[in-house]
């Protein structure tokens, strides 16, 4: 079984404070079972800062983009190594505000992803359709050629090691979150689709999870799902109470499958 995968995206949100602030908060860490692998991916500026006390919390720390190159004349720009020595392991590539907001395109994701699995640190690629594109019938298109273009180059065992977040746009912050069916639909997709690209047996390796408005209400419904891997949670994720209640309803599933 694949090991469930929360993942906490604070986006723009919490300043050195408040996040110190959200884990004096996070009670019962207990709850955070070796069963689930979680992640918390704060802003550039919190990483230093929470870096000791996520790791005691038995949490892993992620970054929310960085540019692919190591070094050089890239201004505001943050690279894997800065990422690495600040204690990620994860990092968010092709988020649909980066995608929409800042024009990131497939081939500037797929030199991330590629740059991120050369450095060690785990890329989280985000696709998913837009409303519009949900209405006329292109879903499954447009996720196909996201994961095309973002993974082109990628080896059966590069794969393996990135995980894939399907994170329909119309659905991220908005409290309109896809049912359980219809996600859980499009991941089989995205699973049936690296079943064709590399085979089925590297496909069932790869965890994919749901992102878009998950919180602690629906959370258990998505986790039934045998598709779904996990979730990445933005909105309710800044909530300590909330996300613990994520978490411990992620462990449960798989204590029940065992
Ligand atoms: P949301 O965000 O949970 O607030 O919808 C999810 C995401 O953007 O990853």
């Amino acid at each position: 079984m694949r090991k469930p995968f929360i993942g906490g995206n604070w986006k723009m949100n919490m300043t050195i404070s408040e996040a110190r602030e959200f884990l004096l908060n996070l009670q019962n860490v207990d709850l955070f079972s070796k069963n689930v692998e979680t992640v918390i991916f704060p802003p550039f500026t919190s990483l230093n800062a929470l870096k000791v006390a996520l790791v005691e919390r038995g949490i892993k720390l992620g970054a929310q983009n960085m540019h692919w190159e190591k070094a050089g004349a890239f201004t505001g720009e943050i690279s894997p190594v800065m990422l690495m020595e600040s204690g990620c392991t994860h990092v968010i590539l092709g988020h649909s505000e980066r995608r929409r907001i800042f024009g990131e395109e497939d081939s500037l994701i797929n030199a991330k992803v590629c740059s991120a699995l050369k450095q060690g640190i785990t890329p989280l690629l985000c696709i998913g359709e837009s409303k519009e594109e949900r209405g006329q019938g292109y879903a499954r298109r447009i996720c196909a050629q996201q994961l095309e273009g973002s993974l082109e180059g990628l080896s059966e065992k590069d794969i393996t090691g990135v995980l894939i977040a399907y994170e329909p746009v119309w659905a991220i912050g908005t409290g309109e979150n896809a049912t359980v069916n219809d996600a859980g639909e499009m991941i089989a997709f995205i699973r049936q689709w690296l079943g064709k690209e590399y085979d089925p047996e590297t496909a069932q390796k790869v965890r994919i999870l749901y992102g878009g408005s998950v919180n602690s209400a629906n959370a258990a419904l998505y986790f039934a799902h045998p598709e779904i891997d996990g979730a990445l949670i933005g909105g309710a994720s800044l909530n300590s109470e909330h996300f613990a209640k994520i978490v411990k309803i992620a462990a449960r599933r798989k204590e029940d499958a065992i």
